[in-house]
């Protein structure tokens, strides 16, 4: 599914924050990737990315091992990531708070009025799919090879989209 992302609260700044449930593996890869694309692209002075697990189970620890290697297999910095539980207050404050799969969905609607158009799926944003991004923690390395995969070609797309949104109309 492809959808445009909301303006931003406050113009010429966009926030976004990543959530799935213990912020080890998939939110984790997702924030690394999508920061990557937003720094190539050049908005890392105006686009912050964040993430955060509904879960506080491993907060202040690394990612999980077998994403931070095939993460840094992959050219990207994966060392400076430590888990942390996101805030209520992100449904307020965040342009966007895209979950990683329908359960992390549900746990963020549950902590107050979500507006639908910033708090949704990330995979809203993947151009070739929808739905979830399934768990990896307890299979095996195809799970995270396959998250990776989901998350480079949303965070592309997704990145693309912000040019249109966060630049001011008229500038290149
Ligand atoms: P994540 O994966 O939500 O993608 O970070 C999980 C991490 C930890 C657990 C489950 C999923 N856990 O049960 O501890």
């Amino acid at each position: 599914m492809s959808v445009v992302p909301p303006p931003p609260r406050t113009p010429g700044r966009y926030r976004i924050a990543l959530v799935c449930l213990g912020n080890i593996c998939r939110s984790p890869m997702a924030d690394v990737v999508l920061s990557a694309r937003v720094a190539d692209a050049g908005l890392d002075d105006v686009v912050e990315v964040v993430s955060a697990g509904t879960g506080g189970w491993h907060a202040g620890e690394p990612m999980d091992r077998r994403a931070a290697a095939l993460l840094t297999a992959e050219g990207y910095d994966a060392s400076r990531h430590r888990a942390q539980q996101v805030r209520a207050s992100w449904l307020d404050t965040y342009d966007l708070v895209l979950a990683m799969d329908d359960a992390n969905l549900a746990d963020l609607q549950a902590l107050g009025p979500a507006d639908p158009t910033r708090v949704r799926l990330f995979r809203d944003f993947d151009p070739e799919g929808t739905g979830e991004v399934p768990d990896p923690y307890y299979g095996g390395d195809a799970g995270f090879r396959d998250v990776l995969t989901l998350v480079e070609r949303t965070a592309d797309a997704l990145t693309g989209d912000l040019l249109h949104v966060v630049l001011p109309t008229g500038h290149p």
